[in-house]
């Protein structure tokens, strides 16, 4: 029984998983609303409420899955990346637990765990596969061979993706976090009526870059009116997905690989995984998300990540009490 802890951003998710039986227990508690009144995530606010929801939400989850502390074999929990004082909320937490039960820590990459919550699905990937990782944070492409061993092919060199619907809706006037709701607006949009740019889709290379396309938004918000906001919330998803695709094609292309897995609070998008399952279906190549519950940040992802790293061998920490969150941290160090 692995007991998850994620504190990286705005969530506390804590999640109980067995390894052997395959049960999954879960809670999240979500802070956009106290953060909501100011526009976004205030990273002090974020730790403090961490600390408040963790105990509660690890005895909630106990008791829906009928198990004690002494229940417990290991403790896995975020290390980085993220904000600092978030991250450090749960590790504290997690090293004290894990000395007080005499079990194993166990220290996650947020995106490792978002990347292997596509293993949750039904049907699983197998490696090797091409990775997309679209969160608030992150947009990168990796090639993952095994549990543990990943390669950077590209990312973002400005805004990810996530932050970029965040930003656009702010400029739409859409509450925070904006990405669901900025999608929703688009639903009644005319996708085609506003011509906005493809950033670096002729770039050669797998980079991204979203900055300019949130520029564009806000000079579309200013010239238009009021009633155009669906078109250009329409517009703004397509010209992201479009990139998003071309770039996931092309890596696959490059590689050879057959496998697509999309992970992040980005693959909860509809018209995202509508696009990519028919590019898919063209080039002949196995699209697979993550569970849309598990697409956002969640405690299950850490709990499922610290049992495939004790399955395949990994590292745990339960030598002593000193441990260190890593607000940066890039995915192919690890
Ligand atoms: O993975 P995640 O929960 O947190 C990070 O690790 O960053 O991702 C959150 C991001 C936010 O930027 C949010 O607006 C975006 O994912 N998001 C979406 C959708 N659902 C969440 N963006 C577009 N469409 C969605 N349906
Ligand atoms: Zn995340």
């Amino acid at each position: 029984m692995i007991l998850g802890i994620e504190t990286s951003c705005d969530e506390t998710g804590i999640a109980l998983y067995s390894a052997k039986t395959r049960e999954l227990f879960h809670a999240l508690h979500s802070q956009t609303e106290m953060h909501n009144e100011y526009g976004g995530v205030v990273p002090e606010l974020a730790s403090r409420d961490h600390i408040r929801r963790v105990l509660p939400l690890i005895r909630k989850v106990l008791e829906e899955a009928g198990k004690s502390l002494r229940d417990i074999d290991a403790i896995a929990y975020t290390r980085g990346p993220g904000l600092a004082g978030a991250l450090l909320a749960g590790a504290s937490i997690a090293h004290g637990l894990a000395y007080a039960l005499g079990k194993p820590a166990i220290a996650i990459h947020h995106l490792e765990a978002h990347l292997l919550s596509s293993l949750l699905a039904e049907p699983a990937p197998s490696f090797p596969f091409i990775a997309l990782l679209v969160s608030g944070g992150h947009t990168q492409l990796l090639r993952a061979d095994a549990v543990g061993r990943y390669q950077m092919l590209g990312e973002t060199v400005d805004d990810a993706a996530g932050e970029a619907f965040d930003k656009a809706a702010k400029l739409l006037g859409l509450d925070y976090p904006g990405g669901p709701a900025l999608a929703e607006l688009a639903l009644r949009g005319n996708a085609t009526r506003f011509k906005l740019p493809r950033p670096m889709t002729k770039s050669g290379d797998l980079n991204f870059s979203f900055s300019g396309l949130k520029t564009a938004v806000l000079t579309l918000v200013k010239r238009e009116t009021e009633d155009s906001r669906a078109d250009i919330a329409a517009a703004f998803q397509e010209a992201v997905v479009d990139v998003l695709v071309a770039k996931s094609m092309a890596a696959l292309l490059d590689s050879g690989l057959k496998h697509l897995v999309i992970a992040g609070g980005v693959a909860a998008n509809s018209r995202l995984r509508e696009r990519l399952r028919s590019a898919a279906r063209a080039e002949s190549v196995q699209v697979y998300f993550a569970p849309k519950e598990f697409c956002t940040d969640n405690g299950a992802m850490i709990a499922f990540a610290g049992a495939l790293h004790l399955n395949a061998g990994l590292k745990t920490d339960d030598s002593n009490l000193s441990f260190a969150a890593r607000p940066r941290w890039e995915l192919g160090q690890i």
